[in-house]
């Protein structure tokens, strides 16, 4: 039977990989703090380990290991943004050595947020990034771009099977949506529902190109299971924008609240544009996004409302 880490798997993506891993038949170890996750999402199935990626150290084989440890909410990190670095540089180096250890396949969720305040719309894999290495943001951001540059050390030093994602904005059913934790479309469609404001930073006039889980679960199977794409680094993501004014404005229709949408101060080295240039990750995976944000939305409002909002 082959052997699978998850780090970060009680989160978000983590737990529907989890999922997705155990009905293929694969043992799935799960190493996660909950420093992000609320409650206990991972399946029953899986081995837990409530530990700091950077505090472990497994022995055994391992057919993969897939680092998505991470604390991913601008709030959240911003209040957190040295264990939001060690996360992803220590975190990410003990992973790398038990690869190397147990000739594992290294699957890392990096982030659009590599590419900082991107120049180029859709962004595609090439682009170098337009990112501060010292402002509020650049504890997730540098750690990823870290995570990335040793990875790809480890690839060409050790010849280990390595494979980089790029999420943009990936949502859907299970997605936390409280307090610092909640990104843009859980906390719009909480404060809907609520009939509370609808905060928008800055003018909301920013885009942002999103990704319901299903489609990004397919993606990344996909590179985990693919032979042939060692030190392939893809986008998984979509380049259909939208301003987030358009999507307050949606969610508010979709839930028929009666929010207002209020502006709150913008937030510093806030994106202006998100867009994904796919077409790598459709060449090498044969992939494309099959869900709409309409579909999207409602199925994510479906479920926040069985919720105890
Ligand atoms: N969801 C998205 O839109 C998106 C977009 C780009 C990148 N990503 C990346 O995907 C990964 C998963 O994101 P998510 O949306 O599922 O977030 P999440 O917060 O739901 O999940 C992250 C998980 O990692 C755990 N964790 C955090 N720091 C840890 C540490 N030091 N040691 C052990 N566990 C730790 C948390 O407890 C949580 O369960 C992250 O690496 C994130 O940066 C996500």
């Amino acid at each position: 039977m082959d052997r699978m880490i998850i780090s970060g798997g009680n989160g978000f993506l983590g737990s529907y990989l989890c999922e997705k891993a155990l009905s293929e038949g694969i043992d799935v170890t799960i190493v996660d703090d909950f420093s992000t996750s609320n409650k206990l999402n991972a399946p029953p199935e899986a081995h837990l380990i409530k530990k700091r990626v950077e505090d472990v150290s497994l022995d055994g084989n391992y057919r993969y290991i897939v680092h998505l440890a991470a604390r991913p909410s601008p709030e959240d990190y911003i209040k957190n943004p040295v264990e939001t670095l060690l996360s992803n540089s220590v975190g990410t180096l003990k992973l790398l050595e038990m690869s190397v250890k147990s000739k594992s396949r290294f699957v890392y969720t990096s982030s659009s947020e590599i590419y900082g305040n991107a120049q180029v719309i859709p962004t595609p894999e090439t682009y170098y990034g337009y990112v501060s290495s010292w402002g509020i943001r650049s504890c997730y951001d540098e750690g990823k771009r870290y995570s990335e540059a040793l990875i790809m050390a480890y690839h060409r030093k050790f010849g280990l099977d390595t494979r980089i994602q790029r999420p943009f904005n990936v949502y859907g059913p299970k997605i936390r949506y409280d307090g610092p934790y909640g990104r843009v479309i859980p906390r719009f469609i909480m404060q809907a529902i609520r009939n509370d404001d609808i905060t928008v930073h800055g003018d909301g006039m920013q885009t942002r190109s999103f990704l319901y889980i299903s489609d990004w679960l397919e993606a990344t199977w996909r590179m985990i299971t693919k032979d042939g794409i060692e030190g392939e680094i893809l986008n998984i993501g979509s380049s259909d924008e939208i301003t987030v004014l358009e999507l307050a404005k949606k969610i508010v229709e979709t839930t028929r609240s009666t929010s207002k949408i209020v502006h709150v101060a913008g937030r510093d080295d806030d994106p202006q544009r998100r867009s994904a240039d796919i077409r790598k990750a459709g060449k090498i995976l044969g992939w494309k996004p099959l869900v709409g944000l309409n579909f999207g939305l409602s199925k994510t409002i479906e479920w926040m409302r069985e919720g105890d909002i």
